[in-house]
């Protein structure tokens, strides 16, 4: 079973949502190394938004955004225009029932169907490790840089990092026994990408970065993975689609 079916799946098996805690199980931070507590959830929603330097009437876009559990402290904030996009029809269901103002649809991280230059800024937390591959990787890079407006930002949170693999798979295999494990992981690897990856590749997008290490309380994934700010350079042609620059990341072999 790939990515896109267990997501539907657990989509599927979380019933009825009704608080911030429903939600962070539902998107799958509710286990193991990747448990994080509501509290330091949404102290992390509230640093990215700071990083961001997101304001309440900006129009925001969450690519994979799961059943909203990163969105919901922002709306709870007062944000008023959020929207998001997942391929997991069931987690889409789950958001809209739990913000009602938002605008949510089903779609794929690589072929957004928004306009060029529609929001302001845009979020993706916990979702390139899904991607099957670099290829698809760079794709969702170029379709989130597109959809912003220009100096519009975006904020990739959560990106496993390949100078860590070894580390992560080795504490992963420990936390869960190599059963488990390989029961886990072996049909759906994740993807590690390369610091350098992303540099490498800017001026194809037209944005400018910022890489920083992620630092999340509580949650024992962020040793393992990092964080990625762009913003869309002004006067820049749409990203371009020219094949990407460096080798810059792997599939796990799990
Ligand atoms: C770990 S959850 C994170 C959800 C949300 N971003 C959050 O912070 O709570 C990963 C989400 O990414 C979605 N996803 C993974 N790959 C995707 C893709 N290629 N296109 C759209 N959604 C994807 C999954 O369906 C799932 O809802």
């Amino acid at each position: 079973m790939g990515w896109k079916e267990i997501w539907a799946r657990k989509g599927q098996a979380a019933g009825k949502l009704a608080s911030l805690s429903d939600l962070i199980v539902a998107d799958g931070f509710d286990s193991g190394l990747g448990k994080i507590e509501p509290r330091h959830w949404t102290k992390m929603v509230m640093n990215a938004a700071e990083r961001l330097n997101l304001r309440t009437h900006e129009r925001i876009c969450e690519v994979g955004c799961g059943a909203g559990a990163f969105l919901y402290p922002l709306y709870c904030s007062g944000f008023l225009d959020l929207s998001g996009l997942d391929y997991s029809a069931p987690h889409i269901g789950q958001a809209r029932r739990m913000i009602p103002s938002g605008n949510f649809v089903v779609g794929e991280a690589a072929h957004l169907p928004f306009r060029t230059g529609f929001f302001d800024a845009g979020i993706c937390n916990g979702v390139f490790l899904y991607f099957p591959s670099l290829e698809y990787a760079d794709a969702a890079v170029r379709e989130l840089a597109r959809s912003l407006r220009d100096g519009g930002r975006s904020l990739i949170l959560d990106v496993n990092d390949a100078s860590r693999r070894r580390d992560f798979e080795t504490r992963r295999r420990d936390a869960l026994g190599a059963d488990e494990y390989d029961r886990l992981y072996r049909d759906a690897p994740q993807l590690f990408i390369e610091r350098q990856w992303w540099c490498l590749n800017s001026d194809r997008w037209g944005v400018e970065l910022e890489i920083y290490d992620q630092r999340v309380e509580g949650y024992g994934n962020s040793e393992f993975r990092y964080n990625v700010l762009l913003r869309r350079k002004s006067g820049c042609d749409s990203p371009s689609a020219v094949p990407p620059k460096g080798r810059g990341g792997s599939v796990s072999d799990a």
